[in-house]
């Protein structure tokens, strides 16, 4: 959601932060921009729609010259998607210039304050409030950019990660953090400003995530000034070394990123259990549950927090702990546990789930469940993430960057980590038969190969993705384990190909969605050998004398759904509880072929962002 470029140094501006735009447009946007310093004076180009178009336009009409710029990437809160709201805003004398990402809360009262002081405005944004507020504090205070910045974010409420210039002092970029992600790349004299990494991944690996409440003046040929906003406390930069390489957060070939990323998934479920499980041995090594383990085995519950497919993740985690580990566990939305009041106790351990690790609900249930005394662990994909800082221990998904907006190998990342950490803490609570134990450990070991497999489906779901594309209903049915697949299985379809999808558990079907049943509505349904699978066979028997189409996720050679359904794809078979590895692979696949038969934006559906920042 929103994404922020900056570069100064030795390079032109330019192309480094048009590139950086691109890399960020997985976010969500609806328009951008871009600021260049060219020796004299601050030129702009804005404009809604892609980066793309920005391009043209700032081509065609600004000097591109300069080594000192800021870029943004808009995903509207305040105002519609127009040219005017799209940053980067500049004040009233033209003097700063800024780029935001987040939303200032109290942004109404103070541009009534700024308006009886003269000042004009030209967006409905928050973010022209914010940088001529800044120039107010400037003047009123006769202080540098830096000091006005400080006070300036003192006066407000809300979240930010912004980066600003002001044209009279071109050798240095002003940030600060607060709710919404920002890093610097540190290279040799020169800085790079961004909302992750992969925008200046290219030219340099050591990177200072900023923490909340705190901003950092990039001057060039001196150190980062980092310094707490509140107190004025002198921070020091923690460089960090990245890992993350140029060819992950590229296509390599395929013509999306999800599909790149659905491909992805035995690799990325290999990296995320590799040094953590050892079979042979009968071991699974967590430095976050090892560490804690008291915590954990102390708790007399465990609450999962997470919004969307990390919420569906979750779902499937809470069979899977009560399940293997008889712990009793609750799993909430992040947006409705942190206004609800709810009871939390240091009894309490809280697991909070976050692809990006910035999503502000998940963000905010974390504070208050830490501010009652419970203990939470974060599982993030995001390394230094906000969610990755802010829980007490953790351990992170081995995706790699996931780029599409639609979540997929993040799920499935995500099950197996959870999976992990039930197994590990039945084992410590003696609750799991120790020969079920190895036999669950084997299987584990064997999910990336059955995901390979699952895969090979591909060609199948294109034909069956064929018949279904014009569909404008669709109904996705599963129990037990698999009642969360097909709850995310219609997510997925919804979300890039805009097809109205319902996720429901299959027995619930007769409590009222079956009355939507005609032969106009393909129902699909999860029907794999292991977990109430009489019961399914019935649902789906009850489909068919209604006329609904059925297509069924089934294990390698059943011969019984074959007989009822329209289309029957096959996933090896598996224990149950890891049963969602695979069955949710043909379904991903399947909202794919969807959106792109439909001439979707498969990786940048409408109105979506990757990273939601604001709640
Ligand atoms: C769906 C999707 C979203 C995210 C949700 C939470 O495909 O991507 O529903 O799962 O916005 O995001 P994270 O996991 O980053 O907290």
């Amino acid at each position: 959601m929103c994404g922020i470029v900056g570069y100064i140094g030795h390079r032109d501006a330019y192309p480094i932060i048009i590139k950086g735009l691109q890399r960020l447009e997985y976010r969500g946007y609806d328009s951008a921009g871009i600021a260049l310093f060219d020796g004299s004076d601050i030129n702009l180009s804005k404009t809604k729609g892609k980066v793309e178009h920005l391009k043209k336009k700032a081509e065609e009409s600004m000097s591109l010259k300069g080594g000192l710029g800021i870029g943004h990437t808009r995903w509207a809160t305040h105002g519609i998607p127009n040219d005017e709201n799209s940053h980067p805003h500049i004040s009233n004398s033209g003097d700063l210039v800024i780029v935001h990402n987040g939303i200032i809360e109290n942004y109404e009262s103070i541009k009534k304050e700024l308006t009886k002081r003269g000042y004009n405005f030209h967006s409905d944004t928050d973010t022209e409030v914010l940088v001529n507020l800044i120039e107010e504090v400037k003047k009123k205070e006769d202080v540098k950019l830096g000091h006005a910045v400080q006070i300036a974010l003192s006066e407000v409420v809300g979240a930010y990660a912004i980066a600003i210039i002001d044209r009279n002092k071109p050798d240095e970029i002003v940030v600060a953090k607060l709710g919404s992600p920002l890093a610097i790349g540190v290279g040799e004299n020169e800085f790079f400003i961004a909302s992750d990494a992969s925008p200046f991944i290219e030219y340099t690996n050591n990177a200072v995530y900023l923490a909340d409440e705190e901003m950092a003046i990039v001057r060039l040929g001196k150190e980062i000034k980092l310094r707490k906003i509140k107190d004025d406390a002198i921070a020091y930069p923690n460089i960090m070394e990245l890992k993350l390489n140029i060819e992950e957060i590229e296509k390599g070939g395929y013509d999306h990123f999800m599909l790149k990323e659905i491909y992805e998934q035995p690799r990325a479920i290999l990296d995320t259990y590799r040094g953590r499980l050892n079979v042979d041995q009968g071991l699974i090594k967590m430095a976050g549950i090892d560490d804690n383990l008291e915590r954990f085995m102390n708790a007399d519950r465990i609450i999962i927090v997470a919004c969307g497919t990390s919420w569906h993740a979750g779902l499937v985690a809470e069979y899977i702990f009560e399940d293997l580990a008889r712990i009793p566990v609750e799993v909430e939305y992040a947006s409705e546990f942190r206004y609800r009041n709810p009871v939390i106790t240091d009894k309490d351990v809280v697991i909070a789930i976050s692809q990006s690790g910035e999503t502000a609900d998940t963000l905010a249930a974390i504070k208050l469940a830490k501010a009652n005394g419970a203990f939470v662990f974060g599982v993030c994909n995001v390394v230094g993430s906000s969610i990755a800082r802010e829980t007490d221990a953790g351990a992170y998904t081995h995706a790699g960057p996931e780029i599409g907006v639609a979540s997929t190998k993040a799920f499935t990342t995500q099950i197996t980590v959870l999976t992990l950490v039930a197994l590990k803490l039945a084992k410590e609570k003696g609750v799991f038969p120790e020969s079920k134990y190895h036999e669950f450990l084997i299987e584990l070991e064997s999910i990336p190969s059955k995901v390979e497999r699952a895969l090979e489906s591909n060609a199948l779901v294109e034909i069956i993705a064929e018949v279904h594309k014009n569909a404008t209903n669709c109904l996705y049915l599963g129990r037990g384990y698999n009642f969360p697949v097909a709850l995310e299985g219609a997510l997925k379809l919804k979300e890039i190909s805009y097809i109205h999808a319902e996720g429901y558990p299959a027995a619930e079907m007769k409590h009222g969605p079956i009355a939507l049943i005609d032969q106009q509505m393909p129902v699909f349904v999860i029907a794999t050998k292991k977990g109430h699978y009489d019961k399914v066979v019935s649902n789906i028997q009850e489909i068919k004398s209604r006329k609904g189409k059925i297509i069924a996720i089934v294990t390698e050679g059943d011969s019984q759904v074959k007989e009822l359904a329209d289309h029957v794809i096959e996933v090896p078979e598996t224990i149950e509880s890891l049963t969602p590895l695979l069955t949710t692979i043909p379904l991903q696949l399947l909202s794919y072929h969807i959106a792109v038969m439909r001439g979707c934006n498969v990786d940048q559906p409408r109105n979506l962002a990757k990273s939601v920042t604001v709640e």
